[in-house]
């Protein structure tokens, strides 16, 4: 049989030979990295997956391969024989895995032309991300990003390892399926077999893995594609790979504990690092008191401090009036930072109107006196509290937000990280893993006017809060956890409801009529009826934990094919318009667009 390659049949991949190979023969395949020209001799990079292989053209050697050689450009596929030499005193390159040798070419083939690429095939090119997506199959061709991949690779092989060795079983799920409800929109699929309805993509196995340990399989998991229509972030994408997993007979400490021995064996596979276990644990009260929002990065202080009892009856009205109806007024206290100037503080208070903070107050602490717009305001007895509470010291500067909680919190929350980031007080060596646990049940959603599952429907509430269901459902405390990883949410779950009569009470608190939810999730119901066992799970954001193993601030780096934040493929450049046909087919006609 012949091919193209002939007799080239690779005897080493471009990371390999060293100067134990000196004097044999090699056979190289790979991509031209660069070609250089010195006073007759030909030099080129030749890179594969592995790494780079120098290799030589002489004319003195060989003239017309060395001929054929002037014909080469980056980018260029070759096949080359060639003996291993050592590379000439002066030349050795101590940074390169191959970097005492080089190939003498004597035989060379051609394998495929290449039109010079739109960017250098080098980790430090500096080019827009827009075009590196356009171009992936050449930006993937560069070694940072190949290394990610290869990097989720090992962590998928990690992840397997350890749940396959604890007993968990890999099942597969639909994605022709209904909808489940993860707080996202679905992408829907029309159906051609039955015009009118449609599929939707899930957003999580959610339904399924329940009615797995309804089947009774005790231990499930799944590394599975999960689809969710919603705005995009650096940290999200429309189609993102979740660790999924359920777990039949198990409390919070069962799934937490299991998770945590995942998490640990990664670290150790990937980083080589020793996590120490069990990770720390705070209830969502008291991450929203300390530091504002349920993902806190603790790699640094700067903890927020309710001053409203202070300032309820104070003389400054902003603070005074907030607290009367309802809100609360927190500082924050960046340590040292007497220095910032009144554009900087300017800029901050532009940043937290962001969150729709009204406004940020603040106080400079001197030697002798407060520097602040508000200090006239408060009485000496006032100051001295508000000094104790925030322990201010000379040389601090101290924010102030005061409004509803749910702004107060998150404008400060986010100054703190804005902070922490700015000033320098993250160690971006330290991996900091935090449980948060106790969520609330449900949230009241203005813009629809009705309560929404924090978490998903199918999180049991907390035994002791079940009596406060009907009457204050918002106080009801939820089973349901996220693990949190340097600021990042890396994972959530929760111990799930699994008797039908207290699902269908969760579902009425959602305010979802009967007719709705028997529509909706009446396989579910009826499936709770049938013998469900206690069962619980969590799932992890694959891409996000690969993210922070391979040290990146953004999910695309580790996903060989991501969408832009306009949801869009710019490779493929879907997504596109369907044909006339098509949509005939579907009885589907388009309304607007094209
Ligand atoms: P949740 O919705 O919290 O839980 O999702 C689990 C984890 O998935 C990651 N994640 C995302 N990653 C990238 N892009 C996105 N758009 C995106 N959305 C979520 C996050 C998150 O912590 N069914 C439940 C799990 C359970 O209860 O067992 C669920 O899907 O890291
Ligand atoms: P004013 O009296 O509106 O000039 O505000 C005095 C100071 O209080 C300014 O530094 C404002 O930024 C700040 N401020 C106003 N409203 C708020 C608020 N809701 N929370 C925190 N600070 C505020």
């Amino acid at each position: 049989m012949t091919d193209m390659l002939g007799n080239m049949r690779r005897t080493h991949h471009c990371n390999e030979l060293t100067d134990s190979d000196i004097g044999t023969e090699a056979v190289l395949a790979g991509w031209v990295q660069r070609r250089r020209d010195h006073g007759g001799v030909i030099f080129i990079d030749l890179r594969d997956r592995n790494g780079i292989t120098q290799i030589v053209f002489n004319p003195e050697e060989n003239p017309t391969i060395h001929d054929k050689a002037h014909t080469i450009r980056s980018e260029f596929v070759l096949g080359v024989r060639g003996r291993v030499e050592s590379r000439p005193e002066g030349m050795v390159n101590p940074k390169l895995k191959t970097g005492a040798i080089e190939v003498l070419i004597h035989e060379l083939k051609i394998l495929n032309k290449a039109e010079t690429p739109p960017f250098m095939i080098e980790d430090t090119v500096d080019v827009s991300e827009n075009i590196r997506l356009k171009y992936r199959h050449l930006d993937l061709r560069r070694p940072g990003l190949k290394k990610n991949i290869i990097t989720r690779h090992k962590a998928s092989i990690a992840v397997r390892n350890y749940l396959n060795a604890n007993n968990f079983i890999d099942i597969e799920t639909p994605f022709l399926t209904k909808s489940t409800p993860e707080g996202a929109r679905d992408f829907l699929v029309p159906s051609r077999v039955n015009q009118g309805n449609f599929f939707a993509l899930p957003q999580s196995p959610q339904l399924f893995k329940q009615l797995l340990m309804i089947a009774g399989f005790d231990r499930y998991y799944q590394i599975v594609r999960c689809f969710r229509d919603e705005d995009l972030r650096a940290d999200r994408q429309p189609e993102f790979t979740q660790i999924d997993m359920e777990m039949s007979y198990v409390g919070e400490e069962e799934v937490m504990g299991i998770s945590e021995g995942l998490v640990s064996s990664l670290f150790k596979e990937i980083l080589d690092i020793e996590l120490k276990l069990p990770f720390e644990r705070l209830s969502y009260n008291e991450a929203m008191d300390r530091y504002g929002i349920d993902k806190p990065d603790l790699r640094f202080g700067l903890e927020l401090k309710d001053i409203s009892d202070i300032v309820e009856d104070s003389g400054f009205n902003v603070f005074s009036s907030v607290v009367k109806k309802g809100g609360i007024v927190k500082a924050l206290n960046a340590k040292g930072c007497i220095d910032l100037s009144r554009k900087e503080i300017d800029d901050l208070t532009e940043f937290v109107a962001v969150y729709r903070a009204k406004g940020l107050a603040w106080i400079k602490v001197k030697e002798d006196a407060w520097q602040s717009p508000i200090a006239k305001f408060f009485t000496e007895e006032e100051k001295n509290a508000l000094a104790q509470r925030i322990d201010m010291a000379p040389g601090d500067l101290v924010f102030f937000v005061a409004d509803q909680p749910k702004t107060t919190n998150e404008a400060l929350g986010h100054l703190r990280h804005h902070l922490g980031k700015k000033l320098g007080l993250i160690d971006d060596s330290k991996y900091r893993f935090v449980w948060v646990t106790h969520f609330p049940m449900l949230e009241y959603d203005e813009a629809e006017k009705r309560y929404q599952a924090l978490h998903h429907p199918f999180t049991a509430p907390l035994e002791e809060d079940y009596d406060k269901l009907e009457d204050d459902p918002l106080s009801v405390r939820s089973r349901a956890y996220d693990l949190v990883l340097n600021g990042s949410e890396i994972g959530g779950g929760s111990i799930r409801i699994h008797q039908r009569e207290l699902q269908e009470k969760v579902l009425s608190a959602l305010g979802m009529p009967r007719e709705e939810y028997e529509e909706k999730f009446g396989f579910l119901l009826s499936a709770l009826d049938s013998g469900a066992p206690p069962h619980g799970g969590i799932a992890f954001g694959f891409d996000r934990l690969v993210m922070l193993l391979c040290g990146q601030s953004s999910i695309r780096d580790v996903i060989a094919f991501p969408k832009t934040q306009r949801a869009s493929c710019l490779l493929t450049d879907a997504p596109s318009a369907a044909g006339r046909e098509q949509l005939l087919e579907l009885a589907l006609k388009v309304m607007s667009g094209n």
